[in-house]
């Protein structure tokens, strides 16, 4: 029976990775998302990917602020192309060239980006998409290849697609059952065939941390690297660890189709540290050390033993990103969104995370609930919810690191959040005569829950680099739905195998 349970939530948890890797390189990779209600300028943050060891970076679009950044800086880009951009690749190969000359070609001559990936859509058949995607993407990663080819980059810049692990599943519950989603198994050849013909990569997604948040019942030591969860026995393999599995699934699923050798990228992989119970420093501090100690030892899984490039999820939180997936979709960042540490890492050699440089903040004043008013006053509510419709409230949501708080230090957490949103401007903290400014930092001591103070963008010589992600409202429409999707479509594939156990056992 543990057998077959752990079976069982093994297959719960067929989410996804990869495997393959091109070629060594000795770094760190990570995704840069840039849905942040104040953006760390982009030269902090870049400089912070190289004091950290990071050589490679994914971004989600082809953002002019941080491609800037990124010139000759010895950082390997991936850049992306979101879906809604599909269709117009797709059906018109100008659309497509006029997009790599863009933000490819342009990007390398003039501003000495180091792009070697273009990610055409994202998790574009994600099956709560409703194969919205499933006929555009094929076509558009062809023109985006001719394009390549037409400016002579085709060589050095490989084009790929990033999937979510729900493109496979096991009929069988274990990794050796592994093969492609039969509605989209024939896109799934074409794009499989066309990439590795062009010696292009394939890209995936693996989450241990959704399966676990998803179902109550998920082993969760079975998500860790370090963890004590009985094996899972597949013949003449035992996995350890959700990861092995999920990626050794996929190659199953690729040999199956005669595509065994073909190199393969794991596209976001991560563990956040606020929002739910499981979302926390401690979880995602040993999650992310034992994915760490792994990319140091080049440590592949049971059936390819050449380790992938692993791409970290996510570098740098995002206060701005859409919450329906679960309040900890803001939480994702190895650092906080000002490049403050979290939590240590050891990044091998005797290295330690180091934290940004340079940073200039507003004052230490802080907008709480004054001693005079009363947490029955009436207008309370609405003073909440004003502030947590603005501003990021996701530390106080059940299990997270507000939590604990009282009422009166709950409405003191959202008042300053609203308040350290809008720059510590005056009328910024007043909520029906309830709050007052104090310079006396409320962080409860000996407690998990941190009242922050935002970085001061004036002081930063260029304000906003970046075109499209300095609002709230314009940027949460972009990467939303990729987290969105991710977490909708985990338990329903949860959901689905649980179905297909039961029938079989
Ligand atoms: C380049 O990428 C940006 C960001 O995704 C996009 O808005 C723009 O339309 C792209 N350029 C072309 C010519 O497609
Ligand atoms: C995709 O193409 C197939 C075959 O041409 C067609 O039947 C299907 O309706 C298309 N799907 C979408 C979402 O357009
Ligand atoms: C604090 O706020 C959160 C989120 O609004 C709520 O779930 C919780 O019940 C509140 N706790 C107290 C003690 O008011
Ligand atoms: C920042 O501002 C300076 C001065 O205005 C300008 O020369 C520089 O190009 C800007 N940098 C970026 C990355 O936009």
């Amino acid at each position: 029976m543990g057998f077959q349970r752990f079976t069982m939530f093994f297959l719960l948890a067929l989410i996804i990775l990869s495997q393959g890797l091109v070629k060594g390189t000795h770094g760190f990779a990570c995704n840069w998302g840039l849905r942040s209600t104040h953006l760390l300028p982009p030269k902090i943050v870049v400089k912070l990917m190289k004091d950290n060891g990071f050589k490679q970076v994914k971004l989600f679009e082809a953002d002019a602020g941080a491609l800037k950044a990124l010139g000759n800086s010895g950082i390997q880009v991936m850049v992306g192309i979101p879906n809604d951009m599909l269709e117009s690749l797709a059906s018109n190969v100008n659309a497509a060239i006029a997009w790599v000359n863009q933000n490819v070609s342009n990007y390398i001559s003039k501003n000495g980006v180091d792009i070697r990936y273009v990610a055409v859509g994202n998790e574009a058949f994600l099956k709560t998409y409703n194969g919205r995607f499933v006929n555009a993407t094929f076509p558009a990663i062809q023109n985006i290849q001719a394009a390549l080819i037409k400016a002579g980059l085709d060589r050095k810049v490989k084009v790929t697609t990033p999937l979510n692990a729900d493109v496979y599943q096991s009929d069988s519950g274990l990794p050796s059952g592994g093969n492609f989603r039969p509605d989209i198994q024939d896109q799934m050849i074409s794009i499989i065939k066309f990439l590795y013909q062009n010696a292009a990569p394939l890209t995936f997604n693996i989450y241990p941390f959704l399966s676990l948040d998803a179902d109550p019942n998920f082993p969760k030591e079975f998500a860790f690297f370090d963890g004590s969860a009985d094996p899972v026995v597949d013949g003449s393999i035992s996995y350890t660890n959700v990861l092995d599995a999920n990626f050794d699934t996929l190659i199953s699923a690729l040999e199956k189709n005669g595509f065994g050798s073909i190199p393969v990228i794991i596209g976001e992989v991560g563990w956040p540290t606020d929002g739910t119970a499981n979302a926390n420093k401690k979880n995602a501090q040993r999650f992310n050390q034992g994915l760490i100690d792994r990319i140091i030892k080049r440590q592949g899984t049971p059936k390819r033993s050449t380790p992938p490039d692993i791409y970290v999820f996510g570098f740098i939180d995002e206060a701005a990103k859409s919450i329906e997936p679960g309040p900890f979709e803001r939480h994702w960042g190895i650092f906080n969104f000002d490049g403050s540490i979290k939590y240590p890492l050891n990044l091998g050699g005797g290295k330690s995370l180091v934290a940004a440089k340079g940073v200039n903040y507003l004052p230490k004043k802080w907008c709480v609930m004054s001693d005079q008013a009363n947490v029955m006053d009436p207008g309370l509510a609405d003073s909440l919810s004003k502030a947590c419709t603005y501003a990021d409230c996701t530390s106080l949501s059940p299990g997270s690191s507000c939590s604990g708080l009282d009422t009166k230090g709950n409405a003191s957490y959202a008042f300053n959040m609203y308040y350290q949103n809008m720059d510590q401007k005056k009328d910024a903290c007043q909520f029906n005569g309830l709050s007052v400014i104090t310079s006396t930092n409320p962080s409860p001591p000996q407690s998990t829950c941190h009242f922050e103070i935002m970085i001061d963008l004036s002081k930063h010589e260029n304000k906003s680099t970046t075109t499209t992600t300095t609002t709230t409202t314009t940027t949460t429409s972009l990467a939303a739905p990729k987290m969105k999707m991710h977490s909708m479509v985990m338990p329903l594939s949860t959901f689905m195998f649980t179905i297909m156990l039961s029938l079989c056992m």
